[in-house]
């Protein structure tokens, strides 16, 4: 990634962070006790810090020799999960791999106590208060009065120059822009919530910076959350201040880690994601036609093949606190683990030929969004922004493709280490 500005980081480089920030004594706690783990599969590579760009064919390499792999995770050996079986297991396994085991660390400073921090019966009723505003339904009713109305204006914004692009001036505004308007925070201050947006993800490579960020956001949304309080509207601030579940409502504290989380979780994932896919579809014309041609049919479809294709969060890094056999693996004590998202979604027993993007496959990933009790709250609210800025762009710019010579910066490729992914820039075109 040299010479490419990297964008800002997000829940899983945190994780990354939090075994590279406590490097010294992770390795050493890790030393003495980590013997099942003694046999490296691969050297020369740092799962937590290094760019692969051959990322698919190393994970596939990996995995056709075993399921799982011993590899370098800051500067100890981790286990990286390759199959879709062991990845799905190890979401679903909170008791082995608890997410309080890591989040705290690598995010708390920043974010505070976060759902991803919490477990158990805090978790859940947590879960359960937030949750309501981003169901299914709930998510799609906003397609038409708000993502749709934002999609617009991000292409009005260039659609008369004939060529634009799409990651710096399209994918990337669009969620920060969504999280904006579902906080009903007025439109003249899009400019400081995309700042702090930036700021935040950018923890912990700009420390001073994230936690300015922290600040200020707080200091901007906390009366905002006490107007909410004493008269509420119909925002997303207002539904979590008026939730209850077995009589428990959230404290001003949790909605603001809460909001605080949205940013990191639900921006870059979202943006990335709408990158890949709108490179896989640059790239791959006759499909982009047959989505253009029959989007009510087939734009689902296409977003589910990106998700399967480049899942975001390529590598999510967790952590085995105690020492365990799992699924025949040997695990000891506090080793870093990796869930390979994206070899689990590329896994051959599931999708064969995995490596060829195709949306007439009809499969939904199972991965891409996590699982378990952590699994992702904004996927339907992805799916419908991921579905709205497909339809309107094919909609407004149907004869849009790449520019000659420029399919290089459209390809998929590592953003920060190799944790998540997306293509760097997509110089399009069109007749304006
Ligand atoms: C395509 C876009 C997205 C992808 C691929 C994605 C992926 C993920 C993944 C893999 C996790 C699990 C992390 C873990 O187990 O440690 C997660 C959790 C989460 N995501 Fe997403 N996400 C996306 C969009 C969003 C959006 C739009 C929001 C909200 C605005 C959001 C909010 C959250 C929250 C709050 C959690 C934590 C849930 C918990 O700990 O119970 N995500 N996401």
């Amino acid at each position: 990634m040299s010479g490419v500005t990297r964008p800002p980081t997000i829940i899983a480089p945190k994780f990354v962070t939090t075994l590279t920030n406590n490097r010294h004594s992770t390795r050493s706690v890790a030393m003495t006790k980590a013997r099942a783990l003694d046999s490296l599969d691969i050297e020369g590579v740092d799962f937590a810090f290094d760019d692969i760009p051959d990322l698919h064919h190393m994970l596939s390499r990996l995995r056709s020799a075993k399921p799982y792999a011993i590899v370098p995770f800051g500067g100890i050996n981790g286990v990286l999960l390759l199959t879709e079986q062991l990845v799905a297991a190890a979401f679903r396994d909170e008791n082995t791999f608890p997410a309080k085991a890591i989040y705290p660390r690598s995010t708390g400073a920043v974010l505070g106590h976060t759902l991803q921090c919490m477990t158990g019966r805090e978790h859940r009723i947590n879960k359960a208060l937030v949750s309501p505003p981003f169901r299914r339904l709930v998510a799609a009713a906003l397609c038409e009065p708000m993502i749709k109305p934002i999609v617009h204006e991000l292409i009005d914004a260039f659609a008369d120059r004939g060529s634009a692009d799409l990651v710096a001036e399209f994918a990337n505004p669009l969620p920060v822009r969504v999280i904006s308007a579902l906080l009903g925070v007025p439109k003249g201050d899009a400019a400081e919530m995309a700042r702090w947006a930036h700021d935040l993800f950018n923890y912990p490579h700009d420390p001073d910076g994230a936690l300015q960020a922290s600040r200020e956001f707080t200091e901007y949304i906390t009366p905002v959350l006490a107007e909410r309080r004493a008269e509420s509207g119909d925002d997303l601030i207002s539904r979590l201040v008026g939730q209850e579940v077995e009589g428990e409502q959230l404290s001003d504290e949790q909605i603001l880690a809460f909001l605080r989380l949205l940013f990191p979780a639900g921006a870059d994932t979202t943006h990335l994601i709408l990158g890949s896919l709108l490179s896989a579809l640059l790239t791959h014309p006759d499909q982009l036609e047959q989505v253009r041609t029959n989007p009510n049919e087939e734009i689902e479809w296409a977003i589910q093949e990106g998700l399967r294709w480049e899942a975001p969060v390529a590598l999510l890094p967790r952590f085995c606190p105690d020492a365990v056999t799992w699924q025949g693996i040997e695990i000891p004590a506090n080793t870093p683990m990796v869930f390979a998202i994206t070899a689990a979604n590329r896994d051959p027993v599931k999708y064969p030929e995995p490596d060829r993007f195709d949306i007439t496959r009809r499969v939904k990933p199972t991965t891409a969004f996590g699982g378990g009790p952590h699994s992702c709250l904004g996927n339907w609210l992805a799916m419908t922004e991921l579905h709205a800025a497909l339809e309107v762009l094919l909609e407004r710019l149907p004869d849009v493709h790449l520019q000659a010579d420029t399919e290089t910066d459209a390809q998929v490729t590592s953003q920060i280490g190799t944790a998540l992914r997306g293509p760097n820039a997509l110089h399009v075109e069109w007749n304006a």
